[in-house]
């Protein structure tokens, strides 16, 4: 089955290095594979003819005296589609909390932006078999008032924190346990609902022939491969 393919390009590139990606990408030939890069706002624009694009980040207000921030209406006048949210460098670093989380998907949802909701443990969570006890309660939070109406437009990425940029991932069944907790989460709460989820963490073209074998999952997030043309390629060519 094809697997939709998100890279989240996170800080990685300068300009140069922007260009000569989306060179490449614009050669390269997709196929029918549904690609989304998401680079950071300065970039957004490089992107926009070669792909389908997404952003980042989000603020949680209106358009307004918000030195530094982007907002979900500006995002939307660039033709901006796709946003990610709560990722966990963000969870951690810029301490964004669950209720924020809550308020961006919402001024994404207002906007037609697709939010993609990153979840997931850390190793020692993991370890103590905690792991659908956090994903459950951030899905809870993060998810608050969204309607039955709006939750089949929300992706959601399940990302183990300590999967991220360490070249570890989690077994095949481990993965598939844990995404299909979280469909079967969704679909207790939503009547039945079918959500896309994603695996992200350390996914490269040296696993993804392993990891394509996981039927619940519906595509990957990538971090650190998604900015390697060679690396993307391989990967988007693997769901051919
Ligand atoms: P890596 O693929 O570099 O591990 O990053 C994953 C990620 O955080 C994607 O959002």
């Amino acid at each position: 089955m094809t697997k939709i393919i998100i890279g989240n390009q996170k800080m990685y590139m300068d300009k140069e290095d922007v260009l000569s990606f989306v060179n490449d990408i614009k050669s390269y030939d997709k196929g029918s594979v549904p690609v989304i890069l998401c680079p950071t706002f300065v970039y957004l624009d490089y992107y926009k003819d070669v792909c389908k694009v997404g952003a980042q980040n989000v603020s949680i207000n209106d358009n307004g005296s918000y030195t530094g921030e982007v907002s979900a209406s500006q995002l939307s006048s660039l033709g901006i589609n796709y946003c990610i949210v709560g990722h966990s460098e963000r969870r951690n670093f810029q301490k964004e909390t669950d209720d924020e989380i809550n308020k961006k998907i919402k001024k994404l949802l207002e906007k037609d932006i697709v939010p993609i909701l990153c979840v997931g443990e850390k190793k020692e969570e993991r370890d103590n078999n905690l792991t659908e006890i956090i994903i459950k309660k951030e899905l809870e939070q993060d998810l608050k008032d969204i309607t039955r109406d709006n939750i089949d437009k929300i992706i959601i990425a399940y990302e183990p924190i300590w999967a991220i940029g360490t070249g570890l991932t989690p077994t095949n069944s481990e993965i598939d346990e844990t995404i299909t907790f979280i469909k079967n989460y969704l679909k207790t709460i939503y009547n039945d609902v079918n959500v896309t989820v994603l695996y992200g963490g350390s996914v490269s073209e040296k696993n993804v022939d392993e990891l394509n074998s996981i039927a619940s999952v519906d595509g990957y997030l990538i971090g650190g491969a998604s900015t390697k043309f060679a690396s993307l390629s391989y990967i988007i060519d693997s769901q051919k």
